[in-house]
């Protein structure tokens, strides 16, 4: 199987250069360029395309609210030509997307697949929902995270991006542990599943929760409080979602991702091996 990977330099994009290894090829051609995407089609003739080029913003996605065109350039006319060109040759397409376009945990039972975003609160969200309403019409395997972790330590994951807060939310969160995510990517996409899967380990956990058992498990010395929703807008330019998703419908495709505590637990083991 050979894997055209779009946005290969990136933080995911890396993830999947390494989950696919021979089978891939790595592309840092601008994706809302029809003529370059085409050619890389031609050159390559994929077996499946990888769409994990984006603007999340650097350092985070308050960059997008004073980046717009930018942001809407990579985020939406990107995977518009994606569908194009990808569509005209019929090649099996799967596009990185978010699940940060929904604020609440719906009632409890989280948001499914299904639901309309309802969380536009910053212009990165804005764009990353108002795409996947139109991939999802289209035979798209449409991949949604939130606050991907391991015990790596890179600087990209969530319990490192914490670490370096004084202040700390305590707001239950759905999130993704990203071993197990590459795991059901890699099973998705060889059924060539479409549509848009949720893919959060089940539960639900608060960063505040998180940094506690940090402390228990890798840093007795760290030293955070906690951050309220009032507080929020004060160290923030844009919003940002806190939201709780719904796992059933990867789960009835067999796919089952570890439940959170057992993630959170795994990865902080990982930094306290690496810190000793
Ligand atoms: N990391 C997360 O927390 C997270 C969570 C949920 C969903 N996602 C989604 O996952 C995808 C990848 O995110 P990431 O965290 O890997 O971000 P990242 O580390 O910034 O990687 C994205 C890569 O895409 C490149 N890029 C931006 N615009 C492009 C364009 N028009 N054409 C080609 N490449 C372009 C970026 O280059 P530049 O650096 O030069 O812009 C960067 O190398 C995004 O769609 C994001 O929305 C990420």
């Amino acid at each position: 199987m050979k894997v055209l990977i779009f946005g290969a330099k990136g933080y995911i994009g890396s993830q999947f250069l390494s989950l696919f290894g021979d089978e891939a090829i790595a592309s840092s051609i601008d994706i809302a360029d029809a003529t370059a995407v085409a050619a890389a089609l031609e050159k390559h003739k994929p077996d499946v395309v990888i769409n994990a080029a984006g603007k999340t913003g650097k350092p985070n996605i308050d960059w997008c609210e004073d980046h717009k065109e930018e942001t809407i350039h990579s985020n939406v006319t990107g995977p518009k030509v994606l569908l194009e060109e990808c569509g005209k040759r019929n090649i099996y397409w799967v596009h990185m997307s978010s699940g940060c376009i929904y604020e609440g945990d719906n009632g409890g039972s989280g948001f499914t697949e299904e639901d309309i975003p309802n969380f536009t609160g910053s212009f990165y969200s804005k764009t990353k929902g108002e795409i996947d309403q139109y991939l999802n019409q289209f035979p798209v395997l449409i991949l949604r995270i939130r606050m991907p972790f391991d015990g790596s330590g890179n600087p990209r994951t969530l319990i490192a991006k914490l670490k370096k807060y004084d202040r700390v939310l305590d707001v239950p969160n759905s999130i993704t542990y990203i071993p197990d995510f590459l795991a059901a990517a890699k099973a998705l996409i060889e059924k060539k599943a479409t549509g848009i899967y949720n893919i959060v380990n089940p539960g639900a956990m608060s960063p505040y929760q998180i940094m506690e058992k940090y402390r228990d498990i890798v840093d007795p010395s760290h030293m955070f409080e906690k951050l309220t929703l009032d507080d929020l807008p004060s160290v923030v330019k844009a919003g940002r979602s806190n939201c709780i998703l719904n796992c059933e419908k990867l789960s009835k495709e067999g796919i089952e991702l570890s439940p959170i505590e057992t993630a959170v637990q795994t990865a902080l083991g990982e930094m306290k091996t690496k810190a000793e």
